[in-house]
């Protein structure tokens, strides 16, 4: 009886390590922010950190980091659902951790914002833009992979020289 108990007790320590392996999200985006206005054709920073998996508590057991990065700039007729148009925005982002993660390291990087061409093609008044961070395993089948970081942006147009850009 004792020891079915022990067993109980042990195969749920064992199930909650493995759910909250699950979710384990190694990728902080920290600009830009969600809901931030960005400007057509300005040069938009972008700052985000790759947590060190021994900060975490209790380390995961298991951490899986991606190896890179890419970042899709999307857009989607407001109102409409379904498949987003996109344009590759970066491509290799560093997600090297800091050695042993036994600290988070910080990585910058900048994006073109595309120009009035663009946001007369498609408006901002019609549409609705996101940059969106997918993390890249080169392990395909590792465990506990972190989901695309979908970060909604607000873009504001310098329009007033049309159609010089
Ligand atoms: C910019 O101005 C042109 C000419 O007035 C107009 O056709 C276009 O829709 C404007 N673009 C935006 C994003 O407002
Ligand atoms: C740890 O990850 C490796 C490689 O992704 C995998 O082969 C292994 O089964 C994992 N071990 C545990 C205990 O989850």
């Amino acid at each position: 009886m004792a020891f079915q108990h022990a067993f109980t007790i042990s195969v749920l320590i064992l199930l909650s390590l493995a759910l909250t392996c699950l979710g384990q999200d190694f990728i902080q985006i920290s600009s830009p922010t969600n809901g931030q206005t960005i400007s057509s054709k300005t040069r938009l920073d972008i700052s985000y950190t790759i947590i060190g998996a021994q900060t975490m508590s209790p380390p995961p057991a298991n951490a899986s980091y991606p190896s890179t990065m890419t970042a899709q700039f999307q857009w989607l007729q407001k109102g409409t659902e379904g498949n987003p148009l996109s344009l590759s925005a970066l491509g290799g982002l560093d997600t090297h951790h800091y050695v042993a993660g036994i600290q988070n390291k910080g990585y910058t990087s900048s994006w073109n914002v595309p120009n009035c061409h663009f946001f007369s093609r498609y408006n901002p008044s019609n549409y609705d833009f996101s940059l969106v961070f997918t993390p890249v395993y080169s392990d395909a089948t590792a465990p506990s992979q972190q989901q695309p970081i979908k970060i909604d942006l607000n873009v504001q147009v310098n329009n007033g020289t049309y159609p010089k850009c």
